[in-house]
């Protein structure tokens, strides 16, 4: 079981560093988007922060484009960067190459057991089924990770995704997630609960 955070804000994420229960980061182009800065500072500067696990995008058109950007980040960014490939046929060719050479790769987007499936044969370490997409489509992201969990048999890990809420985190783990990436509100909510609050307000009285 592993916590990662789901950011490309360098700032929030190095708050929550310090809490010691934080794995790895995941970003994408939205969240770099959002966050200001290139994804080559936001990656460097990720990696100052001691962060071992990065979870690096890479665009391409092709299977050759996509392996290509993905040696680039491998080359600057050696073992820290986790290439993070979309589940398309080019995306997986992709997987497939860069997992016989012992690269990390982050397979994203996944709304099906069936992708999962072509991802853990592709040799995807990790497999990023998207809980909060589902459900914002009526589609129920739990039983995904309850179907995939009962399907996959190699090593591949099951990165629990598009997370929206500290309930989600629970019932991802207890389907048989292997890690869930949050957001950094979502790690901060999941701290809480208004008994534990009156609980040490009555301790602290008493
Ligand atoms: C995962 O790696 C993605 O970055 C992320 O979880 C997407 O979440 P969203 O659906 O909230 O954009």
């Amino acid at each position: 079981m592993k916590l990662f955070l789901d950011s490309a804000d360098v700032n929030e994420i190095k708050k929550r560093l310090s809490s010691g229960l934080i794995a790895g980061i995941t970003t994408n182009p939205t969240l770099i988007r959002k966050s200001g800065g290139n994804p080559q500072h936001v990656y460097q500067e990720l990696i100052d922060l001691g962060i071992n696990d990065i979870s690096m995008e890479v665009i391409g058109d092709s299977e050759e484009e996509l392996f290509s950007n993905a040696m680039g980040h491998v080359k600057t960014y050696g073992d820290k960067a986790t290439i993070k490939l979309p589940c398309s046929v080019d995306g997986l060719k992709a997987c497939k190459r860069l997992s016989d050479i012992n690269v990390r790769t982050n397979v994203t987007l996944i709304f099906s057991a069936s992708q999962a499936i072509l991802a853990s044969l592709a040799g995807a370490t990790y497999i990023s089924p998207f809980i909060g997409r589902m459900d914002d489509n009526s589609l129920d992201g739990m039983k995904l990770i309850n179907d995939i969990s009962n399907a996959l048999t190699g090593d591949t890990k099951i990165l629990a995704a598009s997370i929206r809420d500290p309930q989600s985190v629970g019932a991802a783990f207890s389907l048989g997630a292997h890690i869930c990436t949050v957001p950094v509100s979502v790690f901060d909510k999941m701290y809480k609960h208004v008994l534990t609050d009156k609980g040490i307000e009555q301790f602290n009285l008493d």
